[in-house]
């Protein structure tokens, strides 16, 4: 995304012309850079040789993930839901990861049935469970034990979930249990150890800290794992930090890696999505305030939920720049009736007018696929742009699909 002769632009597309042309708000996605992360992560982490599983809940259009599918990426799914879509996209079951503290014996059923390589299982009650159906459909099915591996990951505390008091994953003491649990069973195989100590990691230090604690804990069970499931989580620059560093990470895999045989899968969603997007949106009205002035927009809090939800911060740039700057703060809000429906507030913003565009940066990750119809708003349109080639991903949803 850049500027040309005061436009932005996704590589040859004038953002403006998008939101004259399909309305807004409107998120629109380029592929290049979708292209872009794809092989810098392929690219990094090539000698370990990878699965890839694309972690589904950071961006659930079914174009985008087929476009995803065609790189030879499989799918992290966390619900039924998310299985069908990824298996409508295309995406073979033995690239498949079903992730997730509390599967329903409905799912469960149907991930058996569609044969997908792992069902990483977070409890003892859950693989007792997997054992039952398998049982009565007298089949073996593969699985994972997530570990809670009590790894702080530096990020935000709702996007944690490697610590003791998160919910996710088991203790090294169930841990141990559960694969003693798995070798007497008939019908389970353990495949995999899997973890996911959090998202939007910036740091590699907490991964090289959950890999010494896997380590360990392998060493313990004397266990050969046919797969360790890293989990997802490496972070992306949304303002002026620096992303993971994939080569520091990756040489501490290499380590961990001697000596075992087993092959590394990772579930990135951000990593993969997360700047492909933006979110653009019209000034619908400016209001003077005390010390602030109001920046209306037409998008709100429940197409991007990230910074009501988590407090995030999302650059906003204008569609077309120019030089005057703004005296005042501008806050920019959407619509909706909560005080917590803000995007950011921007000191030095360029002049504003009502009827002009702007763009919210880096919201191809959960982004949409967190949008919701609060205040009986309808989901915004999805534009795929490839150079000059425009696509409608997903149509703007109407009102009377959601009256
Ligand atoms: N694998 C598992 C088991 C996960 O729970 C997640 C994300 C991922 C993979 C993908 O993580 P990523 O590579 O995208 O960081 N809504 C929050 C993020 C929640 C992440 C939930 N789990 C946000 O907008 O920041």
């Amino acid at each position: 995304m850049r500027f040309l002769n005061s436009k932005l632009k996704i590589e040859n597309t004038i953002l403006q012309n998008i939101a004259k042309k399909y309305g807004t708000p409107a998120y629109c996605y380029s592929y290049k850079q979708l292209r872009e992360n794809i092989n810098d992560f392929k690219k990094n982490f090539k000698s370990i040789s990878p699965l890839i599983c694309f972690a589904i809940k950071s961006n659930t259009n079914l174009n985008l993930i087929k476009e995803i599918k065609k790189f030879g990426l499989g799918a992290d799914v966390v619900s039924m839901g998310e299985l069908m879509l990824a298996l409508k996209a295309g995406i073979s079951p033995k690239k498949i990861v079903f992730s997730g503290v509390g599967k329903t014996s409905k799912e469960i059923n149907f991930a058996i049935d569609k044969n997908i390589l792992l069902i990483n299982s977070e409890s003892k009650s859950e693989i007792i469970e997997i054992d039952k159906i398998a049982k009565i459909k007298k089949k073996q099915v593969n699985i994972g034990i997530r570990l809670n591996p009590n790894t702080d990951a530096k990020t935000l505390s709702q996007i944690s979930t490697g610590k003791k008091d998160n919910k996710f994953g088991v203790n090294d003491k169930t841990f141990f249990e559960l694969v003693r649990y798995c070798k007497n069973s008939k019908n389970i195989n353990l495949k995999c150890l899997s973890v996911h100590i959090g998202s939007q990691i910036l740091d590699h230090k907490p991964y090289e800290k959950m890999l010494r604690i896997l380590d360990k804990i392998i060493k313990k069970t004397q266990y050969k794992f046919d797969f360790i499931d890293l989990g997802g989580g490496m972070g992306i620059p949304y303002n002026n930090d620096k992303k993971l560093n994939y080569k520091k990470y990756h040489s501490a895999i290499k380590k961990f890696l001697k000596n075992k045989k087993s092959q590394i899968i990772f579930e990135p969603g951000r990593s993969i999505v997360g700047n492909t997007g933006v979110l653009i949106s019209k000034v619908i009205y400016i209001k003077k305030s005390y010390k602030k002035n109001f920046i209306i927009l037409d998008a709100a809090m429940n197409d991007l939920m990230r910074p009501a939800l988590y407090g995030a911060v999302h650059r906003i740039l204008p569609l077309l720049k120019r030089s005057k700057k703004s005296k005042k703060i501008y806050e920019f809000v959407g619509p909706i009736c909560e005080s917590t429906d803000k995007f950011t507030s921007i000191k030095n913003f360029q002049e504003l007018k009502e009827k002009d565009f702007i763009a919210i940066c880096d919201v191809g990750a959960y982004g949409i696929s967190l949008s919701s119809n609060y205040n009986l708003r309808p989901k915004p349109i999805e534009i795929l742009i490839n150079g000059s080639k425009i696509r409608v991903v997903k149509k703007r949803q109407k009102h009377h699909e959601i009256i």
